[in-house]
């Protein structure tokens, strides 16, 4: 099948094109039904079918035969840490965390939080939980104490699984400290948690209630556990991702339709398969680690390399390429602003030649929007296509992509090229109207979205219906607005609501607003994404000090910028406030955020007819535009 026919059949025939799919995983019971519109806007696949993701990850691949091949391999640029593990190894270890997890008592439903740096422990824990039908929520480690509280309140984990610390260029950064403090905030009390010690910061465990990883493995290895059946729509995974509000969004995933989007993606998008060496450098705490470092490439029988450092400073900007050269990687897959460090620090691409990069087949970007100067400097320092691929925390794998493996075609720079097959992409003005070719607005999926696509919001199916499928009827909401070429290549130009992306992390303006207030001298606050040339984008606040408060705004600047960072994390990257008299706001009393969102970046918007003030945006112009 060639692209254009496998893009109609996806759209006119879904279930026929996805019960074709559905081959390419190992099913207990396999599934008759293959969709199961009943319960519209909600879409359930797969419903009569019964499997275990880690089953498809890693048992059928021993099972016939590539026990020896390497499934993961670790590399650790801040330790110097290497260790591969076959498949067969990898399972021993996965066997035998999951029944620590039982010994523990967590059945078939529970959840498990894992809070973890990028060791292969993290992987571990997640395809330990997938194996006995328990449903993981690993939180990224860039986030503070009380982020990781309010997950754990909304996930209500059985355990939590964590490290003693985690290592960044510039320092160690201790996580048990911040599990315990979380756990103070938080109001569920999980039964355990299990600690894996590490030699640059060994944790004090709690009595009675923390587990050493190493010790429970030891006993975990006589007591593996096995393959529990689950249900195709039962849960894999929830992972909080930011919303517009400090309530993050639990994204849940289910098991059937998560494994059949695995294994048809990572060889049609991305061009890999079994025995090739996949690398996606990002987090185990974001969606491209679920899906492209743990269970795409291990659903297809690849090698996955998890690696532990950064593209710029560990210890400096070849790091990318030693890893390529060592390993002998295929392709890499990492974010727009991981290539801006790099070129940043080396602007020739020296320290390329340094490295034999001729394994190398494939550039993968994605995460926010891939400027066309960082894919040029890009594909002419590596010599290999650069492939944007545009996809979110809620689809789990691209919407928009060049398809390496199914049909290579014409890259065309800033823009992601087509529509993935399964996803109906359309564009809709303000009145759900499509819009002709060239033409912007927001950025729509027709229902039902394709298998592995969010189930619906942990524990909250309004939220769901309410943020996603209420705005159009019969459509998901992006939340991304563009336009679509003649060719049909999209063209994603940003966000629409007050979602952010700094540095390739989705961050929400929104927490940001609620942090600030809590300062006792602030009367009101605006935080807004600003265009950054290295991160994309990096938040900015303005706040309107409450009337009679005497203090230096210089010093209430420091304490906002301090505040942030111990109640959301350091990643919010939030360093930047300035206190000004007033906000934009409409009559109604809405913070005018988009207008001052668009004045900051240059752009020449139209003052709204509903302005309040329009003085009070006059005296910001300035201040917004930096001048
Ligand atoms: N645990 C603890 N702290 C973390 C962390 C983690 N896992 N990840 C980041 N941080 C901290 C950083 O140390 C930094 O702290 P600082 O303010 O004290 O310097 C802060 O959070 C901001 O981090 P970041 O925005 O990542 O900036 P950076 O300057 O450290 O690194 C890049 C810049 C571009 C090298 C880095 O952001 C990067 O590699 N980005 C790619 C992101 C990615 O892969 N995204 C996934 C989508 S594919
Ligand atoms: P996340 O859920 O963290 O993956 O972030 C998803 C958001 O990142 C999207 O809604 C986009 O705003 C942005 N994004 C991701 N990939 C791309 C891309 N290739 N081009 C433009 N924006 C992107």
């Amino acid at each position: 099948m060639d692209y254009r026919e496998a893009y109609q059949q996806s759209v006119s025939d879904p279930e026929a094109f996805w019960a074709t799919q559905a081959g390419l995983v190992d099913w207990f019971r396999k599934p008759k039904q293959i969709l199961d519109s009943s319960g519209a806007p909600f879409h359930r696949w797969f419903p009569d079918g019964t499997l275990n993701t880690c089953y498809n990850a890693l048992d059928r691949h021993v099972i016939k035969g590539a026990a020896e091949r390497t499934a993961l391999i670790y590399d650790s640029a801040v330790t110097g840490n290497k260790r591969s593990y076959t498949y067969a190894q990898l399972l021993t270890e996965v066997a035998a965390f999951a029944g620590v997890l039982q010994n523990l008592g967590v059945e078939q439903g529970d959840r498990v939080v894992i809070y973890m740096p990028m060791i292969p422990e993290a992987v571990i824990a997640m395809l330990a939980c997938a194996r006995i039908g328990a449903v993981h929520s690993v939180v990224f480690g860039g986030f503070a104490p009380h982020e990781l509280a309010i997950r754990i309140d909304d996930a209500a984990p059985t355990v939590v699984v964590s490290a003693s610390c985690g290592i960044e260029p510039s320092r160690v950064i201790e996580y048990k400290p911040m599990l315990d403090k979380a756990l103070e905030l938080a109001t569920h009390v999980p039964a355990a948690v299990v600690v894996k010690q590490r030699p640059q910061a060994e944790a004090t465990l709690v009595e009675g209630r923390d587990v050493d990883w190493d010790v429970a493995m030891h006993v975990g290895r006589s007591d593996p556990a096995g393959c529990v059946e689950v249900k195709a729509t039962d849960p894999l995974y929830v992972l909080y991702t930011s919303g517009t509000t400090g309530k993050p969004k639990g994204i849940v995933r289910d098991n059937g339709g998560h494994a059949v989007a695995m294994a048809w993606s990572f060889p049609n998008i991305y061009g890999c398969d079994a025995g090739d060496v996949w690398w996606a450098a990002s987090d185990v705490g974001w969606v491209v680690g679920h899906s492209y470092i743990v269970y795409g490439p291990l659903i297809s029988g690849a090698t996955t390399v998890l690696y532990e450092g950064k593209p710029v400073g560990t210890p400096d900007a070849g790091a990318f390429w030693r890893v390529i050269d060592e390993h002998r990687v295929k392709a890499l897959f990492t974010a727009p602003t991981a290539i801006r460090a790099i070129k940043k620090e080396d602007p020739d691409g020296s320290l390329v030649a340094e490295h034999d990069i001729s394994s190398l087949e494939t550039l993968f970007l994605a995460g926010e929007r891939l400027d066309p100067d960082t894919w040029a400097w890009a594909g002419e320092k590596l010599g290999v296509p650069v492939v944007d691929n545009w996809w979110q925390t809620e689809t789990g794998w691209p919407i928009a992509s060049n398809l390496r493996g199914l049909e290579p075609m014409e890259i065309k720079p800033g823009s992601p090229s087509v529509a993935v097959p399964g996803f109906d992409v359309r564009v809709l003005d303000g009145a759900g109207t499509e819009v002709p070719p060239g033409t912007e607005g927001a950025i729509c999926i027709k229902l039902p979205m394709p298998p592995g696509t969010l189930a619906t919001l942990w524990g909250d199916d309004d939220r769901y219906v309410s943020s996603y499928l209420s705005t159009f009827d019969g459509f998901y909401l992006s939340g991304d607005g563009g336009y679509v070429d003649p060719d049909g290549y999209l063209y994603v130009m940003g966000r629409t609501d007050d979602v952010i992306n700094v540095a390739g992390h989705r961050l929400s303006t929104g927490s940001m607003e609620e942090v600030i207030s809590q300062h006792p001298a602030v009367a009101e606050c605006a935080v807004i994404g600003v265009a950054d040339p290295m991160k994309g984008q990096l938040p900015r606040g303005f706040v309107v000090l409450k009337s009679g408060v005497e203090a230096d705004p210089d010093d209430i600047r420091e304490e906002l910028v301090a505040l942030v960072r111990s109640e959301i994390g350091a990643v919010a990257a939030f360093k930047e406030v300035v206190v000004v008299g007033g906000l934009p706001k409409t009559r109604s009393g809405k913070i005018l955020r988009r207008t001052m969102r668009e004045i900051a970046d240059g752009k020449e918007t139209p003052v709204p007819s509903t302005i309040e003030d329009e003085g009070v945006l006059d005296t910001l112009r300035p201040v917004l535009r930096g001048e």
